[in-house]
C-alpha cells in the first residue's frame, strides 16, 4: 500500500509514540486524510521505551516533527518534558496530542473533547445524568473531566481504589457536582449501575486479542442505560453484545479514536479531516485482520 504518492524534501511528518505501538490505528486513518486532502505531510509510528522518552523528545525537536500523538505508556510522564501545556489537559493530568510550533512543544488533551463530541452524536444529552465510570486511568480521567461540567453526578469505580479516590479528589477541584470514588466490586457496581443514565468502560477488559473477558454480568444490565465502552478493538466488544441484546442503547470507542484524532489533525495541519473516511478505513482494517 502506497501511504503517500510523492514524499519530498518538503514533507512534514507527523507521529504517534508508545510502546508498544504497532497495533496503533492512527497511521491508516491519518495518512488516508492526508491523502484525501492532498497535504504534503505523511504520519508515521515510532515504538519508544520509556527510558528514551526524554531522547524521543529532544528528537522531535531536533528532526522538526510537526505533531505527535502520545498513547499507553507516556500520556502522563511526557507532560513535565514540554515546554507549554494547555489549561484542560493540565487539570485532567494528561496529553494525547503535542503541536511543534517553532520548536517549542505544546501538550494538549484531545480525547476529552473527542469522547463527548462522540456521545453527543451517538445522540446521548449528557445534562443532568448520572454517569458510572469504569476504571480511573489515563482515558477515565479524560473522559470524566469532560462531563463534569454537564452531568449530575459521577461515580468512578477502579480495581485498585487509591486510584478512584485520588481522580475523584482531583474532579473535585473543578467540578460543581457531586463525584464518588470507590473500590470496583460487585457490591458497588450492582448499586451504581442501578442509579445511572450512562456507564463509561475505560478498562481495557474485552480488548483483543481477550474479546471474552467482562467486568459486568449481563444480568446486572438494564436496558435504561446507555453503554459506552471506549474499546475499538474489536468494533464491538462483549460488553457492547451484551448491552444491545439487552436493549440499551451503546457506544463503541471507534467514535472516540476518530473523534480525538480529528481534533489533533486539525490543530496540526489547520485543515477540517473527513471523519467519515477516518472511521471507514479503520473498520476495513479491522476487518481485514479478522478474515
Ligand atoms: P488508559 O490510559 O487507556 O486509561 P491505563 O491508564 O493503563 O490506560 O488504565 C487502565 C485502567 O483499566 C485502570 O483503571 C485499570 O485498573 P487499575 O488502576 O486497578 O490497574 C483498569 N484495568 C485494567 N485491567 C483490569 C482488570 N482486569 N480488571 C479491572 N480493571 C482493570
Amino acid at each position: 500500500m502506497s501511504l503517500k504518492s510523492s514524499i519530498t524534501g518538503n514533507t512534514k511528518v507527523l507521529c504517534v509514540i508508545g510502546h508498544p505501538i504497532a497495533h496503533s490505528m492512527s497511521p491508516i486513518m491519518h495518512n488516508a486524510v492526508i491523502q484525501d486532502l492532498k497535504l504534503d505531510f505523511v504520519y508515521v509510528a515510532f515504538d519508544i521505551l520509556p527510558e528514551h522518552l526524554e531522547k524521543a523528545v529532544e528528537g522531535f525537536k531536533a528532526l522538526g516533527i510537526k505533531g505527535i500523538n502520545v498513547t499507553i505508556p507516556h500520556k502522563i510522564a511526557i507532560m513535565k518534558l514540554l515546554d507549554e501545556i494547555d489549561p484542560l489537559a493540565e487539570k485532567i493530568g494528561a496529553i494525547n496530542t503535542i503541536k511543534n510550533e517553532n520548536n517549542h512543544l505544546i501538550g494538549k488533551n484531545t480525547d476529552a473533547l473527542g469522547a463527548k463530541v462522540a456521545l453527543l452524536n451517538a445522540g446521548f444529552d449528557i445534562m443532568e445524568k448520572n454517569v458510572l465510570i469504569i476504571g480511573a486511568g489515563g482515558a477515565a480521567r479524560a473522559i470524566a473531566f469532560s462531563l463534569s461540567k454537564e452531568c449530575k453526578k459521577i461515580v468512578i469505580l477502579n480495581r485498585t481504589e487509591q486510584k478512584a479516590f485520588s481522580l475523584a479528589r482531583d474532579l473535585k477541584k473543578i467540578a460543581t457536582i457531586p463525584i464518588e470514588g470507590k473500590k470496583l466490586n460487585e457490591q458497588h457496581l450492582k448499586q451504581y449501575l442501578f442509579h445511572s443514565d450512562l456507564l463509561i468502560n475505560t478498562t481495557s477488559v474485552g480488548m483483543a486479542p481477550n474479546t471474552n473477558t467482562i467486568l459486568i454480568p449481563k444480568e446486572w444490565l438494564s436496558s435504561h442505560l446507555f453503554v459506552f465502552d471506549v474499546i475499538y478493538n474489536p468494533l464491538e466488544t462483549k460488553l457492547i453484545k451484551d448491552a444491545k441484546e439487552i436493549g440499551c442503547k451503546t457506544l463503541g470507542g471507534l467514535d472516540m479514536l476518530v473523534n480525538q484524532g480529528a481534533l489533533a489533525f486539525e490543530w496540526w495541519t489547520g485543515e477540517k479531516p473527513n471523519k467519515i473516511l477516518m472511521k471507514n478505513k479503520i473498520i476495513e482494517f479491522l476487518n481485514l485482520k479478522q478474515c
